[in-house]
């Protein structure tokens, strides 16, 4: 397993993370704590969980987890989680306001049973509340000692500018990681997201990137999705819904490139996606999702599949969502890059 530092931060996290929300949902609590063993013990050290993930239930599975585990295989663990997503009924149950955010910090801290997390995310923009509210709050809580690092989820690029702008005025907590939608089939944040956390030196922590488990060749063309599989549950499922992605003829172009390359090396396509997306620019760690242990077994081994500048180039030409024109293809390139004659 490859460590990195986790964004512009000086901790040290595995390349892969084991992404938990599955727990309590399609893992139960048995799997679950079978998953997080089997991570640790090759080498993975870095969990993400959300409040939000089955309402609760996969911080409290991680939390008895932790509880159960030696002290020396729990304190290699860095622990992110996230607020902002409804926890309740009520108007404040969600947000990034001070209010909200402090009440789901301390709930996440109680149902994981410890007293701090290494890395606390907003888990998305939130337009109601004013930033330097929400960026205060991240503060203090570091300075309470109650999360040691603040990162971000699902936000575009200038909002993420305007985060970092912020912080380095008022002197707050550095933002470390930036937490996308990042796939062989969702690169659209390379056209503006992935400069801005670049700029402002954040890590990137994929998410879903086996999209879901389309890159595993799990859904074909001719048939609707069936049986124990997250489409096959719930078609229509979020941004992966079987419908919107299986009438692009991208899609399926991708899914044929990751089997071809898979074929030919005699690894699994879940490997192929996961190597590729795990050695992009600016990425920290890539957020594992596994329902059973065969396929986070199948998943783990993509940390010793190294592809070939070839494979690669395929890969990228393949699934390259284009930019058009303007403002960042040939058009933009242009403008922004203008040089001195004789600078080097
Ligand atoms: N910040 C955010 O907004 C956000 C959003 C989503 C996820 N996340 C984080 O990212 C993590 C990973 O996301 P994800 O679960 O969507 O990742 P993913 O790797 O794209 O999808 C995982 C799903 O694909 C299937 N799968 C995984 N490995 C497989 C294999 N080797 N062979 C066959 N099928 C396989 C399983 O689903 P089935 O068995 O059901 O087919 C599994 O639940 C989450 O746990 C969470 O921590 C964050």
């Amino acid at each position: 397993m490859e460590y990195r530092t986790l964004g512009g931060s000086g901790a040290v996290v595995s390349a892969f993370a084991l992404g938990t929300m599955t727990f309590g949902h399609e893992s139960d609590e048995a799997t679950a704590h079978a998953q997080l063993d089997r991570f640790v013990e090759a080498g993975g050290t870095f969990i993400d969980t959300a409040d939000v993930y089955t309402a609760g239930a996969s911080e409290e599975i991680i939390g008895r987890w932790l509880a159960s585990r030696p002290a020396d295989v729990t304190e290699r663990v860095v622990l992110a989680t996230k607020g902002r997503f409804p926890m309740g009924d009520g108007p404040n149950d969600l947000g990034l306001s001070r209010r909200h955010l402090r009440r789901a910090l301390d709930a996440s801290l109680r149902r994981l049973g410890v007293d701090a997390v290494d890395l606390y995310q907003l888990h998305s923009w939130d337009p109601l509340t004013p930033l330097e509210e929400t960026l205060r709050f991240l503060d203090d809580a570091v300075t309470a000692g109650k999360i040691a690092y603040p990162g971000l989820s699902n936000f575009t690029g200038w909002q993420l500018q305007k985060a970092c702008d912020l912080i380095d005025v008022r002197g707050w907590a550095k933002l470390v990681t930036l937490q996308p939608q990042y796939s062989l089939l969702v690169r659209e944040i390379e056209w503006e997201i992935v400069p801005a956390c670049q700029e402002n030196g954040l890590g990137l922590l994929p998410w879903s990137p086996l999209g879901g488990g389309w890159l595993t060749g799990k859904y074909t063309r001719d048939s609707r999705p069936s049986g124990a599989t997250r489409l096959g549950e719930q078609p229509d499922r979020g941004m992966e819904g079987y419908d919107r992605r299986s009438t692009r003829d991208r899609t399926w172009d991708v899914v044929e490139a990751v089997e071809e390359v898979a074929k030919a090396r005699g690894t699994s396509m879940a490997q192929v996606a996961l190597a590729w997306v795990c050695d992009r620019p600016a990425v920290t760690s890539v957020l594992l999702g596994a329902r059973t242990m065969d396929q986070l077994e199948d998943n783990l081994a993509a940390a010793d599949v190294r592809l070939s500048e070839e494979e690669t180039a395929r890969l990228d030409a393949v699934s390259d969502p284009g930019v058009g024109d303007y403002p960042y293809g040939e058009l933009g390139v242009e403008q922004r890059s203008r040089r001195i004659e004789g600078q080097r």
